[in-house]
């Protein structure tokens, strides 16, 4: 799609079943390559950056299978040299993570530098480098290829990262999970996706323990075998329909959740007097409020409030009762989406990692362009809750992440149309 066109207003009502996680599935897809023996995956997004990373693999030698049902099958058996340098790596940030991956299963990997959400600064990979080195990998980087080779094995080491950094800890467990003796991850990411890694790698024959503190033990094998594993369900799709239901005061069931993870967004959202409570195992229930309060909120690493939700949150606390603030500890830069508010008539203003969000009675309908994925969904929300007609271009970047997020949002009563680029160019043409 080119755009979306939104007539807000409407509360959300019914329910709506969640996808495989994103961040789990782009960590899944890669660990697949350590072993040259068939792996299964279920419940896999139907988003573009999982299609990306298929067709970077394809274009490696791997035969990925579409088996129906949001279920893949992958044989990396066809892999024969471990580079992967196609123009598709710069289009996801996770394309980094074939680094652990290859060096696990050839001692060498040629990798295209990542891309991804811009923030506004360039996000580092120095603890990447930094745990991977620690292992025995000398690494190079030049003419945006980065180079890690190691003579035979890698070895087990202690590594401290200097940030619980999501990335870094996915790329030294899939380098660990082969190496020689024994590695330990301090101060790892605690992220449900990382323990939906490490829970696939056991499977494939790795032994992993603690993924889910901050200290992770990866006791690494000669090689791994295949596995079949089904994904997580997305914590932050389902935060973002949460946050749709309480900014349009609609009530809404989110079903195929692991409600566990949703608590560091379901007691912000309580704070703010929004009504949430669990439905059986794996479904939550919703319901908006006649006028939100003003709360602070601060994402933090998990168990922490996501960075991922902070936009969604700065929407509905744009619409509360008095002043609120939204800080971002992990992303200093992540406040690009404010403008966008602004022009809705929002009242923000940034101070460093901090947006100081006042309410106001309403927001009107705008132009407005996504500049990342989770900004993308706070402006679909916004649109949602406004008065009048939103159009939102940039979309690209929510299909990046959200499995058909206007069919759902149909569903559940919005009126949210998409333009295709094909419509829009026969619209232009005429
Ligand atoms: N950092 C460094 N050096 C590094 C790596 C990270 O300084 O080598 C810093 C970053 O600059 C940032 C902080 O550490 O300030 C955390 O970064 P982290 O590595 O945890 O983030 P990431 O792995 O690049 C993943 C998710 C992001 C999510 C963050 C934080 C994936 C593919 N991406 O990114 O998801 O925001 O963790 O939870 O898992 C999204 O889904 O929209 C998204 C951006």
């Amino acid at each position: 799609m080119s755009k979306y066109i939104i007539r807000g207003g409407a509360p959300l009502f019914g329910s709506v079943t969640v996808s495989g996680a994103k961040n789990a599935a782009v960590a899944i897809i890669p660990a697949a390559v350590i072993t040259d023996a068939p792996c299964r995956i279920e419940n896999v997004p139907d988003i573009a950056d999982v299609a990306v990373f298929f067709n970077i693999l394809r274009r490696m030698g791997a035969q990925v299978r579409d088996a129906g049902d949001g279920t893949y099958e992958i044989d990396a058996s066809g892999i024969s040299a471990p580079v992967a340098t196609s123009g598709d790596m710069q289009k996801i940030r996770a394309s980094y993570y074939l680094i652990g991956a290859l060096l696990a299963r050839f001692g060498r990997a040629d990798v295209a530098m990542p891309g991804g959400c811009n923030f506004g600064a360039p996000r580092q990979i120095d603890l990447h480098i930094k745990g991977l080195s620690a292992m025995g990998a000398s690494i190079d980087v030049k003419n945006g290829v980065i180079t890690a080779t190691t003579q035979g094995r890698l070895h087990g080491a202690s590594v401290f990262l200097d940030a619980p950094s999501v990335g870094a800890t996915i790329n030294i467990m899939l380098a660990a999970s082969t190496a020689d003796g024994t590695t330990v991850i301090e101060n790892a990411a605690r992220e449900p996706h990382v323990v939906d890694l490490a829970s696939f790698l056991s499977l494939m024959g790795a032994e992993i323990y603690g993924a889910g503190t901050n200290t992770i033990r990866i006791h690494g094998k000669n090689s791994l075998r295949g596995g079949s594993h089904s994904i997580i369900t997305d914590q932050l799709e389902a935060g973002s329909f949460m946050a749709a239901a309480a900014a349009t005061g609609g009530r809404i069931e989110i079903n195929n959740v692991i409600p566990k993870h949703l608590e560091c967004i379901s007691g912000k959202l309580c704070e703010m007097g929004v009504s949430v409570w669990e439905s059986g195992d794996s479904s939550v229930v919703v319901e908006g409020t006649e006028k939100l309060r003003s709360v602070d909120v601060t994402a933090t690493p998990y168990p922490g409030f996501p960075t991922d939700m902070q936009p969604q949150a700065s929407v509905l606390l744009c619409l509360a009762d008095g002043t609120s603030t939204v800080t971002d500890n992990i992303f200093d830069t992540r406040f690009k989406y404010v403008d966008e508010l602004l022009k809705m008539g929002a009242s923000i203003k940034v101070a460093g990692r901090t947006a100081i969000v006042k309410g106001v009675s309403a927001l009107t309908g705008a132009q407005l362009k996504a500049g990342d994925l989770r900004a993308g969904a706070a402006l679909v929300i916004a649109g949602l809750c406004a008065r009048g007609t939103t159009e939102i271009e940039g979309v690209h970047y929510i299909e990046r992440g959200y499995e058909n997020m206007i069919g759902k949002l149909r569903a559940l009563g919005a009126d949210i149309t998409g333009v295709s680029d094909t419509a829009e160019a026969e619209s232009t043409a005429v």
